[in-house]
């Protein structure tokens, strides 16, 4: 029996999804605990892509059940249409369970999240615009309908209609746009809520259950940890908690069940949205990192910003979700530079530290301090399927992220399908 956290180390797009699609393999069930429709998963299996968004993707192994916990915010319409994409492929769907304290994504947070962004103007933050924030913000401010209300519809026109008197006033009045029609968004939920009320169960009950019976379960994070509500880099965060604890309010799992932390980084780093990036490289290596590594969002298409590899942001995530084995993806990527760069301390004033500032005029002032490593470009490691395999260069490098790290890698992703990947 097992019970394991995969998340993302760095600013999200750093593979979870793959490594949960290996991992789901020998898992009974699956579980997304936070984020919502921000998350773009891809999986490539048999040479076939799939990006996932809200199904957790545990589901392409016919065995799994799939949990989509309470921590997560769901946009209907979005997961209708990635189940009947999967369904069209075959897909058991009926194993995907969904939580009834799981909060629902309305059109006012997605018009929100939208007139929010535009009125930060030259602060915004580069939400995906899902109407995520907005959805977290009425979970907070307890005015939130959730997934058990989709099983009394009459209810949730109730709240819908109570909810948007209010929100109408701030869309005119604060915005100056056209109200939302209350009747039109019930009207369009109805066929939503009967669609997907049949998945709507007690899932604490089901996961307590499953880890009291001493099966395998697998937590699927969204999202990484410098993107986390409380441990990224404030205001350029989701508004959630993607990090291993979010695993135990997301889906309502005591900590001391967790067994094993997967912390999930590239070889190198990526950022899409706004917000720090100590590493950046916005220059001819970013680029071609970008161009090599085909760094574009999942979700939103957009270009991703890449740079090197930040150590002391990955130690820094080993210590706030507890990772027991680091998983590094696109080896395959990096070692197709001629050099390649490793920042192993900050420097902030002249002084050396490995503290990961919170306040982002602190952050700004740190410098990264870096090794040198010897590409071996030139090299295929594509075929590789032992760690000993890998060229000396390329092992002395990961050999060095753990050492700053001070947790060893477990798993190493040399391409982005499902049989590209060394376990150690
Ligand atoms: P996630 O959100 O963390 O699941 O990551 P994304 O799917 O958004 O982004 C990761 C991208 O890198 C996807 O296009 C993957 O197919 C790809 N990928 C993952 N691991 C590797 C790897 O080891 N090498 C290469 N070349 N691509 C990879
Ligand atoms: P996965 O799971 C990369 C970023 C957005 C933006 C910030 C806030 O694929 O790794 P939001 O819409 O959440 O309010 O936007 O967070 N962001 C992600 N970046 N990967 C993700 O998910 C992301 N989810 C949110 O780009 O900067
Ligand atoms: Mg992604």
């Amino acid at each position: 029996m097992s019970v394991r956290v995969v998340v993302g180390t760095q600013w999200g797009d750093e593979g979870k999804g793959k490594y949960i699609d290996m991992l789901a393999a020998g898992s009974d069930i699956v579980v997304r605990y936070s984020g919502g429709n921000n998350a773009g998963h891809t999986l490539v299996v048999n040479g076939e892509k799939y990006a996932m968004h809200l199904v957790p993707s545990g589901i392409l192994h016919p065995h799994t059940r799939c949990v989509i916990a309470n921590g997560v915010v769901i946009d209907p319409a979005v997961l209708i249409r990635e189940m009947d994409l999967l369904a069209g492929k075959g897909f058991d769907l009926s194993r995907l369970f969904i939580s009834e304290r799981a909060h629902i994504i309305l059109p006012y947070h997605k018009v929100l999240d939208e007139l929010q962004e535009r009125a930060r103007a030259g602060s915004a933050l580069g939400t995906t615009r899902r109407g995520i924030g907005p959805a977290y913000a009425d979970k907070t401010e307890r005015c939130g309908i959730r997934a058990c209300d989709l099983k009394d519809f009459d209810q949730f026109a109730a709240k819908i209609r109570e909810n948007l008197a209010f929100k109408n006033l701030v869309i005119e009045r604060v915005y100056g746009e056209k109200p939302i029609d209350p009747e039109a968004v019930i009207e369009e939920y109805r066929p939503y809520a009967a669609r997907l009320a049949p998945h709507v169960v007690d899932t604490v009950s089901l996961i307590g259950d499953a880890v009291d019976a001493g099966l395998d379960l697998l937590f699927e994070g969204a999202q990484a940890t410098c993107l986390d509500l409380d441990f990224g880099t404030y205001p350029y965060v989701t508004s959630s908690n993607p990090i291993a604890g979010g695993a135990c309010t997301g889906a309502g799992l005591g900590p001391r069940r967790i067994d094993e932390v997967y912390g999930v980084l590239k070889a190198y780093t990526s950022r899409v949205g706004e917000g720090p990036f100590p590493t950046e490289q916005n220059n001819e290596i970013g680029n071609r990192i970008r161009e090599l590594g085909h760094e574009y969002g999942t979700t939103t298409g957009r270009p991703r910003r890449c740079g090197w590899l930040d150590a002391v942001m990955i130690r820094y995530a080993a210590r706030v979700n507890g990772i027991t084995s680091l998983a590094i993806n696109h080896l395959d990527t990096i070692g197709k530079l001629d050099h390649i760069r490793l920042c192993v301390a900050y420097e902030k004033d002249g002084v050396r530290t490995m503290s990961f500032p919170a306040d982002l005029k602190e952050l700004a002032r740190c410098t990264p301090v870096y090794e040198e490593f010897e590409s071996w470009v030139g090299t295929d490691i594509t075929h590789c399927r032992s760690y000993e395999e890998l060229p000396k260069k390329a092992r002395k490098y990961l050999e060095r992220i753990e050492e700053v790290c001070g947790v060893p890698v477990g798993l190493i992703g040399i391409g982005p399908g499902r049989e590209s990947i060394i376990q150690r």
